[in-house]
């Protein structure tokens, strides 16, 4: 038994389609308690300000937010005993602004995107609030080092990873998973997603598009340039397009980001891939067996393998129309 429902925050490691002689592997973030990669930074960064004294149960905290920042922080302040106020730009999903308010947080909708989600919250915190900050609060990428990247170390066993493939929004995925699995496998790639729309990293330019979590048209102080190999873009109705068929053909029900991701890991699956190796596919839904699969034409640690995140699930999305 749990202690507490913030003991449970963890995802599991899962294959999904891929390439002939190549392997990809995604976290499905949707299992944490909150339903998103959010829990993980949201816990950390209230648990790390407690830590230092800046804050108790009790305080009112504030924070800028598209969405699962709000939910995870929501769902730590509720098991924490915080009021909480959550900006949020008014263009984002209305499941994620009521199941904030589900939580018990209180919601600022601003006209506008992040910038001004983030200059209210600054108006918030001169009232007396106390921001936590993802964008620049080290706590952020710290959880992902610890967890995220801890996990799939552990989750892939003896196997080698070749790929890790993230979308940027605070940078807080990609720059503390990246730093714990280069750690371990240093000629291993890292390679950022952003929208093609709002590409910053690749282009220095912002734009516009309505990419929920990725792409927030600035480059956060959390994100981590030198551990990037390589940026690539996805538009967005690619994305869209891309959650549909995970949905419809392999029952695996994720948001925009994830749908871009899984784009970008086919990619780069493909690149690396070794056709002439014989890599396990996507095992049957009952196979109980308990052993690892052993292709016929090597071992199964042989076949390159892309490790990616898939932060949210599908059913975040569905007044957008995205599955419609
Ligand atoms: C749906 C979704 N995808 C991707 C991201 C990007 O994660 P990070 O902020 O760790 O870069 C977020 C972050 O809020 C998100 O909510």
């Amino acid at each position: 038994m749990k202690g507490s429902i913030l003991d449970t925050i963890g995802s599991p490691l899962v294959q999904v389609d891929s390439p002939e002689g190549a392997t990809i592997a995604t976290k499905i973030e949707s299992f944490n308690p909150g339903g998103s990669a959010k829990d993980r930074p949201a816990r950390e960064m209230i648990r790390a300000a407690e830590r230092e004294g800046r804050i108790e149960p009790g305080d009112w905290l504030v924070e800028p937010t598209s969405g699962n920042t709000g939910i995870g922080l929501a769902l730590v302040a509720a098991a924490r005993d915080y009021d909480l106020t959550i900006v949020m730009p008014a263009d984002k999903s209305e499941e994620r602004r009521r199941v904030m308010a589900a939580y018990g947080a209180e919601l600022e909708l601003v006209e506008g995107d992040m910038e001004d989600a983030r200059a209210r919250a600054n108006e918030l915190e001169a009232e007396g609030a106390i921001q936590l900050g993802q964008f620049e609060n080290p706590a952020n990428p710290e959880a992902h080092y610890k967890t995220t990247g801890e996990e799939i170390l552990e989750q892939v066993g003896d196997r080698e990873i070749d790929a890790f493939v993230a979308g940027v929004g605070t940078g807080g995925t990609i720059s503390g998973t990246g730093r714990r699995l280069r750690e371990e496998f240093p000629d291993m790639e890292i390679i950022a997603v952003e929208p093609a729309r709002n590409a910053v990293l690749s282009t220095g330019e912002s734009g516009s598009d309505n990419f929920q979590g990725m792409g927030p048209g600035f480059v956060s102080d959390n994100l981590d340039l030198d551990l990037i190999d390589r940026v690539e873009t996805v538009k967005l109705e690619d994305a869209e397009d891309e959650c549909r068929r995970l949905a419809r053909d392999e029952g695996v029900l994720v948001g925009q980001s994830s749908g871009a991701t899984s784009l970008v890991s086919q990619r780069i699956a493909r690149e690396i891939a070794e056709p002439d190796l014989d890599c396990p596919t996507v095992t049957g839904a009952f196979d109980d067996s308990a052993a690892a699969p052993e292709p016929d034409g090597g071992r199964v640690d042989d076949c390159p393998l892309v490790v990616t995140v898939f932060w949210d699930s599908g059913e975040r999305y569905l007044s957008t129309g995205l599955f419609d």
